[in-house]
């Protein structure tokens, strides 16, 4: 059991764990579509688009997308040479579009300082727009078999079992990462990584852990100790913050007013219906302040629910039709319903769609099928 904080001091290397997680991988790998065949290499493109798409995003989520944006965009060079509105639009539904728009940074740079080939180091990996270490270690690892360890929520949660490290990780990152990187065999690096990734979402999940199946079961102090779920330890959690305010649908006929995001801030860039600050509350009484224009406008009895990283919105929509021809900002335009779910909305506008009875069939489904995620 450990009770250290991040000054743990080096923990010794034992290539066992690595063994026995290799074999175990060899027999139980998740096919997944950027994986290379057992032996091979990926393509260092696929590594990092699907590295990027998986911050914050599920594989089952990412897998689709990736497969479209790789049959679309099969190189860095062409991700790169793409108007950034195309890869937004085809990044709508994924969450957090910072993700999109670095990615496209990132492969005008990879394509225009790098000469198309991504760098093999973690360091320059670093240096990219949207690679943080953990995304950085992964590329290097997967895509170049680096001796890097990869730490993610998954893999925390495994090192913090294996060494039943009894302090929260947000406050053992460094112990947590050295006792990973003192795993990482001088092989395969890349495949452990993966490894560990596969073991963290299908054996070493949070609540019920597969002990019986686990490689690790030999080596793992909580599983040892009986209490593998209780791990790794939780911090007090604090609420975020609520905030409320407004979304106004403007509707002319089979048209919709929308808007277009400053590139800055939260939805930057994107195709949006007119709404109030979302930086904080406003209450109900002053949410018409920032209606579009003058209007009778009504409000829907059921507001829409999203939950952002930082707070959680209930936003009231309210609708209405324009009386003659209102002065609209320059920012705005009349786009047509039908075509609605091409515009890239973010997944809350998604929601006030169909909310507002604006989606086709599927749509409205999918849009309220991811009421309760919390993609921007
Ligand atoms: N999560 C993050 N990166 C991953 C990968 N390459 N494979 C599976 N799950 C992941």
């Amino acid at each position: 059991m450990i009770k250290s904080s991040a000054k743990g001091g080096k923990r010794p290397r034992d290539t066992t764990p690595a063994r026995a997680l290799l074999a175990w991988y060899d027999a139980n790998r998740r096919e997944l579509p950027w994986r290379a065949p057992p032996g091979r290499r990926a393509d260092p493109y696929a590594v990092w688009l699907s590295e990027i798409m998986l911050q914050q995003t599920t594989v089952a989520t990412v897998k689709g997308y990736f497969e479209t944006f790789l049959a679309r965009w099969p190189t860095v060079e062409a991700l790169a040479e793409a108007p950034l509105d195309d890869v937004l639009a085809a990044w709508a539904g994924l969450g957090y579009y910072a993700r999109a728009r670095n990615l496209h940074s990132c492969a005008g740079k990879v394509a225009g300082e790098h000469g198309g080939r991504f760098p093999a180091s973690e360091t320059e990996l670093l240096a990219l727009p949207g690679v943080g270490p953990y995304t950085a270690a992964a590329i290097a690892a997967i895509a170049f078999d680096a001796p890097c360890a990869a730490v993610d929520g998954n893999v925390e949660r495994v090192m913090t079992r294996l060494y039943a490290i009894e302090t929260p990780p947000r406050r053992t990152k460094a112990l947590i990462r050295e006792s990973a990187e003192a795993l990482v065999p001088g092989a395969r690096a890349g495949d452990f990584a993966q490894a560990l990734m596969d073991l963290g979402a299908t054996v070493c999940t949070p609540r019920r852990p597969l002990c019986a199946f686990c490689p690790w079961a030999g080596h793992c102090a909580a599983f040892r100790a009986g209490a593998p779920q209780a791990y790794p330890v939780k911090e007090k959690k604090l609420e975020k913050p609520r905030r409320r305010g407004a979304i106004f649908i403007l509707t002319r006929g089979e048209e919709i007013l929308i808007t277009r995001r400053p590139q800055k801030g939260l939805f930057g860039g994107m195709n949006v219906f007119p709404s109030t600050p979302f930086t904080r509350d406003v209450p109900s009484e002053e949410c018409l302040d920032f209606a579009p224009c003058p209007a009778e406008w009504r409000a829907l009895a059921e507001p829409v629910s999203h939950v952002f990283t930082h707070f959680a919105l209930q936003a009231t929509i309210f609708m209405a039709r324009p009386k003659g021809a209102p002065a609209l900002g320059s920012d705005c335009r009349w786009a047509a319903r039908r075509n609605l779910g091409k515009e890239g909305l973010p997944t809350l506008m998604r929601k006030a769609a169909a909310a507002a009875g604006l989606l086709e069939d599927q749509q409205g489904r999918d849009a309220w099928r991811g009421r309760r995620s919390r993609s921007r």
